[in-house]
């Protein structure tokens, strides 16, 4: 008998779905596991609806699930060997029965059918442009084909996938894709190469998304791209915050992310004229050192981002800022480290998301890592370590400087570490976990009453009294 894994490539593109397998998938079951970004957080949730549409039922688990689907994130050598080891463990057994394994998103994209030869037993590979084929790929993966769809469609004839509103009803925040891509071209970043050249979501579709989200009951919806300040669906980034915030129902937005290169006065503006955009932003820096912030190709210097973060500063007092840094970029000297923990001090800022530098096939910097001076491990992580050191102590004043103050909170649901106690964020997005009998949705003042570097605790106030 030949299995799936005894096909050989080349592999079976996803144009003409078999006719004859139509309703294969009713009353299959899957799961998706999700890694990555909001990206892929959005995706995923737009896969399951595809699937639910044609008959599908979620299961509990990849392993007990007929079609287990991995949507994965290439960003990181750890993310990227996560998918390979999963992929081990849900090798079948011989004399087990069948089921479907499917990798999409980004490693799918940059890895392409090498994924398929790579693990014989992996049945479907597709890349972020392939989600609205999905049921039709899957269909044929459980007829026993092997497929790989990674082509990107054409930018005139790409349609976002939309979202379901009844997928977000019963919750306080939604995400909502505004664009997608990336024309940056960040020596480090394999974004670019996973998710194709930039395009912008209809300014109208954005909006009726937005409407239907809020109908359902959202009150917070987060727009997301990977460089929503160049957004060109139709009007300026600024202005489609202005039109989201106009929407009836919602009361807070926000996006994420946004490269400082692209950051104009109009933005800033906003964060001045819009009370319902809330004050935090997402604003990655990489490194405090100019030399190493060219030769990631940002396009701006430290001193550009620190007049940027000025103005925000002036637009919005008290504007909560968090940011992502690479530690041990090829080339880059201790001393040059010293001047990113000098400038994260100098910010301030509310949270910091920091990495080791990780070379990815492709990329300029993985190509010049020798040539720049390759930073040798154990140094990459003394310099996180110290970084996160400096980091977790600004965040933690923050948070304590909150004790003894009532804060605004959107109630998103149960705390998740204490059953007996509600859980949302403040307007500068920190979570609090507090007694209270709010309902999911409302915004209720909550007086803190102790803070750790995570999250903030406290009551509602009036409750219990
Ligand atoms: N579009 C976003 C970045 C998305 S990737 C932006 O430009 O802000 C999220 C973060 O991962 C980046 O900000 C960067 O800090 C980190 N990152 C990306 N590529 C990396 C690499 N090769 N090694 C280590 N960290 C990386
Ligand atoms: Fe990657 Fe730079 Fe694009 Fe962000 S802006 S996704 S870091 S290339
Ligand atoms: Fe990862 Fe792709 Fe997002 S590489 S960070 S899942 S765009």
């Amino acid at each position: 008998m030949t299995t799936p894994a005894d096909f050989a490539p080349p592999f079976a593109t996803a144009e003409t779905p078999a006719e004859s397998a139509r309703d294969s998938l009713v009353g299959r079951t899957f799961c998706i596991q999700t890694f990555g970004c909001q990206m892929n957080e959005y995706d995923s949730e737009r896969m399951a609806e595809l699937l639910t549409r044609s008959g599908m039922t979620r299961a509990d688990s990849l392993e007990e699930a007929d079609l287990a689907l991995i949507n994965t994130c290439a960003v990181r050598e750890k993310p990227s060997h996560k998918v390979i080891s999963l992929l081990g463990r849900l090798k079948p057994v011989r004399g087990g029965r069948r089921r479907c394994l499917a990798v999409a998103g980004c490693v799918a994209q940059h890895q392409k059918d090498a994924l398929l030869r790579q693990v014989p037993w992996l049945n479907l590979v597709l890349g972020p442009d392939a989600i609205p084929r999905l049921p039709a790929l899957v269909r044929r993966a459980f007829d026993g084909e092997r497929l790989c769809d990674t082509s990107f469609t054409d930018r005139h004839s790409y349609a976002f996938p939309g979202a379901d509103p009844e997928t977000v009803r019963g919750r306080a925040s939604a995400l909502v894709t505004v664009m997608k891509g990336c024309n940056n071209g960040c020596a480090y970043c394999v974004v670019p190469r996973t998710r194709g050249r930039e395009l912008s979501r209809p300014v109208a579709e954005v909006l009726s998304e937005v409407r239907a989200m809020a109908d359902a009951g959202v009150r917070e919806v987060v727009l997301i791209g990977q460089n929503v300040n160049s957004y060109d669906g139709g009007c300026s980034f600024a202005a489609l915050l202005g039109a989201v915030c106009e929407v009836d129902g919602i009361a807070r937005v926000r996006f994420t992310t946004s490269n400082p290169h692209d950051l104009g006065d109009d933005l800033v503006q906003a964060f001045a004229d819009l009370p319902k955009l809330m004050p935090s932003f997402h604003l990655p820096v990489q490194s405090g050192c100019d030399r190493v912030l060219a030769k990631m190709r940002r396009g701006y210097t430290v001193a550009d981002y620190l007049s940027r973060v000025a103005k925000l500063r002036a637009a919005r007092p008290g504007i909560a800022l968090t940011t992502d840094i690479i530690a041990g970029f090829p080339g880059e000297t201790a001393d040059e480290f010293e001047e990113t923990i000098a400038l994260c001090r100098e910010v301030r800022y509310e949270n910091i998301y920091s990495f080791v530098f990780s070379p990815r096939e492709g990329t300029s910097a993985a190509l010049h890592e020798e040539e720049w001076g390759r930073v040798p491990h154990e140094e990459k992580v003394r310099r996180l370590e110290k970084l996160q050191a400096v980091a977790r102590d600004i965040s933690l004043a923050y948070a304590e400087a909150k004790v003894g103050q009532a804060v605004e909170v959107l109630v998103e649901g149960v705390s998740k570490t204490r059953g007996d106690r509600l859980f949302g964020r403040t307007p500068e997005s920190r979570t609090v976990n507090f007694e209270g009998s709010a309902r999911v949705g409302e915004i209720v003042p909550v007086e803190i009453t102790s803070a750790s570097a995570n999250a903030l605790f406290g009551a509602q106030r009036g409750h219990g009294t």
